[in-house]
């Protein structure tokens, strides 16, 4: 397997202040990878280290087994990045800046640039200072796409695009997926990203907390469960299970996998009449580890 990239025990601090802490994770060639973590929690930070825009403090950041920011012009060429605020030349046209992107990559205007100019549905003959936040986005999307590149890097490319668009983003990151790219993507909502991922890391305070397959952090995580019953007196026997609410005929709860079937059982006792059961967030994959490295849930901040 061809690492893409590595990073090994990196530190960056502002000051006093150490936003990165020991960072240490690999995406292998092929991987769509999720930096998953709340707002202030580093991974943009950690991103704009890899890219050499912040010079880390200490520890190993590689791209292709090689060192990345001893020369960044040349790393450069190999990443294709859309930061989370996109800037823009403001007297350029939409269509002009995706040109410069490509050509400062060393990479060419295609047909392929084209189509994702009418998929995105974007005017490419306005000025860049009249575009709105998720226009300008769409520019350095369509850039990064059109690319050919080692590693594709996406700081929450969709905080500015709305659904339609947010689905063509994610169609476009299956692409690259299944003709064998690595694309490393962030998010501070897991449900944006759990489509594309395969493994994700879970950073916090600077701190990497977790890394490993979504799929295998999910079942070690409750599942949330909502029904409504209509046979309310059973509900009695669900009101000791996990975070139990209960409004007239509406129950909700959380379980573990395990429980899953008994509690599915129960429910259909209890007359359900409607049942929703959804996977982990990323908020209540964070509670699991900290309850499960023994901290409680007010010990966090
Ligand atoms: N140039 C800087 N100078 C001082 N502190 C900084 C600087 N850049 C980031 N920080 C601090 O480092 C921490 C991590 O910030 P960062 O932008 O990496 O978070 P993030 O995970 O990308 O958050 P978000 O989801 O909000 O984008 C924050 O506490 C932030 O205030
Ligand atoms: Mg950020």
């Amino acid at each position: 397997m061809v690492k893409v990239l590595e990073l090994a025990g990196v530190n960056k601090s502002f000051g006093k202040f150490q936003a990165l802490k020991d960072v240490t994770f690999s995406i292998e060639e092929g991987e769509v990878f999720g930096f998953l973590g709340p707002n202030g929690a580093g991974k943009s930070t950690a991103i704009r280290t890899i890219l050499g825009l912040l010079k880390r403090d200490s520890g190993k950041i590689e791209l292709m087994g090689e060192d990345a920011t001893s020369n960044v012009l040349e790393s450069h060429k190999k990443i294709a990045y859309v930061p989370g605020d996109v800037f823009l030349w403001p007297n350029l046209t939409g269509g002009e800046t995706i040109d410069l992107l490509l050509r400062l990559g060393g990479h060419e205007r295609s047909k392929h640039t084209d189509e994702l100019i009418k998929k995105f549905e974007l005017d490419p003959k306005k000025k860049a200072r009249t575009y709105s936040k998720g226009n300008r986005q769409k520019v350095a999307l369509i850039a990064a796409f059109s690319a050919d590149v080692d590693l594709y890097i996406f700081d929450e490319p969709t905080s500015g695009l709305d659904p339609l668009q947010e689905r063509n983003f994610q169609e476009e990151v299956l692409k690259l997926k299944a003709a064998g790219k690595t694309v490393l993507l962030s998010s501070h909502i897991l449900s944006e990203v759990e489509k594309m991922v395969d493994r994700v890391a879970i950073i916090r305070t600077g701190e990497i907390v977790k890394v490993g397959a979504l799929t295998e952090m999910q079942e070690l995580s409750a599942v949330n469960v909502r029904a409504v019953i209509t046979d309310s007196e059973v509900v009695t026997g669900f009101a000791a299970l996990d975070n139990f609410t209960q409004q007239n005929s509406k129950i909700s709860f959380t379980v573990t996998h395990e429980q899953l079937p008994s509690v599915l059982a129960e429910l259909a006792q209890a007359q359900v009449h409607d049942v929703q059961i959804t996977p982990p967030t990323l908020e209540d994959m964070f509670m699991q580890f900290y309850l499960d490295n023994g901290v409680t849930a007010n010990d966090q901040k």
